[in-house]
């Protein structure tokens, strides 16, 4: 087991990393009403789950979200905030999210608003959930026009990160996680994404001591980044490398139809070509980040048939837009990042082109 710690003062809380249930999850619910949501793909996690925490909750209701990035809906998160009021949940009850972003984005933000606020924990069970989205407290669900726009920043009370849950994860979830532990690399830490270089075909046959590692550095560099700037002043937006290209592919092809990670790993791309066109990022630098990308079983370029000028509306919806300003992640080299505000339509246009265009 490999324990790290978000550092928020009062509101710190621990990440779990191993394989199996960890035994201190018993402590969190002894004694409580606990809800559980979950999916119904993630049956058999669910039953596992109740196994282990046996009798030791005060009472235990699981709630089944409907399957898909659709679910994450404020019509969804009403059914939750009822099923919570039905099972007689008071402020001091616990929300357990058991699955993927979407079963943790919108589970957080019912705790987040029911009562003025309840405890949660995350159990996440994709590759992209343990390294990313359970940890730092952002929760969320989609309106009709736009990803994630309705949200508030509500930290879990302990993350338990289980890599027996990826055993039966799918190769195509297995990649878009690794789009988002290649991204720590390119953002933080040069050695990180070396290694990545080194480990990639073990990481994708699911070695568990590879993922191990490769999943406690991608969080501690993201509960760092937190710990910094919680509500993303600053550095936070780092961990956006990708996004907000990625965004505007997943909102062409409609949520949930591209993985989340692959449209990141593509826009990481998208973004790396921007970030080579002003000197940031050289030839040799960005070809390793293609060959990465294709290691990690990811698509390297976008939609055949979203033309590179149609990504500029989308973009623009983006949360990152301020004062009618895109502002866009660049990776400096292979180990940083900035944020830049100045970048014109022509030149994010032609770094969109690049990489469409690429032979790889
Ligand atoms: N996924 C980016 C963040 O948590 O800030």
């Amino acid at each position: 087991m490999i324990k790290l710690d978000v550092g928020l003062g009062d509101r710190s809380y621990p990440i779990q990393i191993g394989t199996g249930l960890h035994p201190s999850l018993k402590e969190h619910v002894s004694g409580r009403a606990v809800v559980i949501v979950s999916q119904e793909p993630l049956a058999q996690h669910l039953k596992t789950l109740l196994a282990f925490l046996g009798d030791a909750p005060k009472s235990v209701t699981a709630y089944p979200l409907p399957n898909g990035e659709s679910a994450k809906n404020i019509g969804e998160l009403e059914k939750i905030i009822g099923c919570l009021i039905e099972a007689g949940l008071g402020r001091d009850g616990l929300l357990i999210a058991l699955g993927g972003g979407v079963v943790g984005d919108i589970t957080g933000f019912a705790a987040a608003c029911y009562q003025r606020g309840m405890d949660f924990i995350q159990l996440p069970t994709t590759l992209l959930s343990q390294v990313d989205s359970a940890v730092g407290g952002k929760t969320a669900v989609n309106h009709p026009l736009g990803k994630n726009l309705i949200g508030a920043f509500h930290q879990p009370k302990a993350v338990f990160v289980d890599l027996d849950w990826l055993d039966t994860l799918p190769d195509n979830e297995m990649s878009a996680g690794l789009a988002e532990i290649i991204k720590y690399g390119v953002i933080a830490d040069p050695d990180f994404f070396t290694w990545l270089e080194a480990n990639m075909a073990g990481l994708r046959s699911k070695n568990k001591a590879l993922l191990a590692h490769a999943i406690a550095r991608s969080l501690s560099i993201k509960a760092e980044v937190v710990a910094q700037d919680e509500r993303e002043q600053g550095v936070r937006a780092h961990l956006n490398l990708g996004h907000t290209f990625g965004h505007a592919i997943e909102a062409h092809q409609g949520y949930g139809n591209w993985l989340h990670g692959e449209a990141v790993g593509v826009g990481m791309l998208m973004a790396s070509e921007l970030a080579k066109s002003r000197g940031m990022l050289d030839d040799e630098q960005i070809q390793r980040l293609y060959r990465l990308n294709r290691a990690a079983g990811l698509p390297l370029k976008g939609p055949a048939e979203m033309a590179p000028q149609t990504y500029l509306p989308l973009m623009m919806r983006d949360k990152k837009v301020l004062a009618g300003k895109l502002r866009l992640v660049l990776p400096i080299g292979l180990g940083q990042a900035t944020v830049v505000s100045d970048a014109t339509e022509s030149e994010i246009v032609a770094a969109i082109a690049t990489v469409q265009s690429a032979n790889h």
